[in-house]
């Protein structure tokens, strides 16, 4: 079963192609990123436009790759050698994901193909299922990126139970939030990593938001308490603007902060993970999304669980096609429900 899968959620343009849902044929990506640096986060119309020019050659290249991988298939009978599309239809950017969707439909149509729709927060789980070993049936899966913070019980396949999520903001945009308070540059979660290398986690004390229900988060609390911290550090109360405190903060006050910060908010997610883990008892433990590409979130859920716990490459842990791809390939191997390619409509709020 070889899947050609295309995701285009936020700012990555991302297509892929696997096999058997463990197979990595092709894998290509086009990123926006640079350009959304100088504002600090995503602006959505770029991103959007961004995607219209990337995503065809961002599907020629990943068959090209695949051409190689096979010399003796043609260039122009590749599609011959596919057997269905996968598509992040949500959740996400309404003009970003509009790109990918439509471009899937198109080729489901012309190619005359099978569509399947994919959830692309289920599918960052399935970024693991193209690591060896494979994840084994019930996974517990911490997912952690810029737009989600959730805990997830996978009992088979397309069954799962939402354990908790984020009441508010996601623990990558905290990261990325954070990151801005210092003036370090997007995304922030890499460069509040680097900076907390160099930085005392205990120099400021911060709050651990308490939030009702077991498995459920809330960052938000966390980050403002960063930016009243950072104005306490300079000598200022709440109206010193946050703009202004880049400059103000020493660069040693700037790595403990960074320090400080990454540590509780590491510590939320990786306490409850432990006590999810200890209630329902999991063959596998994943770690998916952005996030999950932090070393130091990696080596202490390594340190505390008492299982081994496999990582994906940090390039499939942030948005790409292949866990589409992946995801794409048990649908199609399981029989799952097909999309119409007439009709399939993007569903930016979807939910797990
Ligand atoms: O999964 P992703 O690529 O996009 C979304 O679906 O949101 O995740 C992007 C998020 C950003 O907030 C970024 O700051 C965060 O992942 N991130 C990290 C690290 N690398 C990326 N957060 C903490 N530590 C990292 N090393
Ligand atoms: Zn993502």
């Amino acid at each position: 079963m070889i899947i050609l899968g295309i995701e285009s959620s936020c700012d990555e343009t991302g297509v892929a192609i696997v096999k058997d849902g463990a197979t990595l044929l092709a894998n290509s990506i086009a990123s926006s990123m640079e350009m959304h640096k100088i504002y600090g986060g995503v602006v959505p119309e770029i991103a959007a436009r961004s995607h219209i020019e990337a995503i065809i050659p961002t599907v020629e290249n990943a068959l090209d790759q695949f051409t190689k991988n096979y010399p003796n298939f043609s260039r122009e009978q590749i599609w011959d050698h596919i057997d269905g599309i996968a598509v992040t239809y949500g959740a996400g950017l309404s003009g970003s994901l509009l790109i990918g969707v439509l471009t899937a439909r198109t080729l489901a149509i012309t190619k005359n193909k099978p569509l399947y729709a994919i959830n692309h927060v289920e599918a960052h789980v399935y970024a693991n299922f193209l690591t060896e070993p494979l994840p084994q049936f019930p996974i517990l899966a911490l997912i952690v990126s810029g737009g989600h913070t959730q805990l997830v019980l996978f009992k088979n396949h397309f069954n799962y139970i939402l354990l908790g999520q984020t009441h508010d903001d996601a623990i990558g945009e905290a990261f990325d939030k954070v990151a801005k308070i210092l003036g370090l540059p997007y995304p922030g979660g890499p460069s509040v990593e680097t900076y907390a290398k160099d930085g005392n986690p205990l120099a400021y004390p911060l709050p651990i938001a308490k939030v009702d229900g077991d498995y459920n988060f809330s960052f938000s609390g966390p980050k403002t308490a960063v930016l009243r911290a950072a104005q306490a550090a300079v000598g200022a109360d709440y109206h010193l603007p946050s703009t202004a405190l880049p400059e103000r903060l020493t660069k040693a006050q700037k790595h403990d902060i960074a320090a400080s910060f990454q540590q509780t908010a590491l510590q939320t997610v990786i306490t409850k993970t432990l006590k999810a883990y200890k209630q329902y008892n999991p063959k596998t433990v994943v770690i998916a999304g952005g996030v999950a590409a932090s070393q130091k979130l990696r080596d202490t859920l390594k340190d505390q669980l008492p299982i081994d716990i496999t990582y994906a490459p940090k390039n499939l842990c942030t948005d790409n096609g292949a866990m589409v791809a992946t995801l794409g390939c048990y649908k199609a191997m399981l029989g799952a429900k097909q999309a119409d390619p007439y009709t399939l409509a993007i569903q930016p709020n979807l939910s797990m």
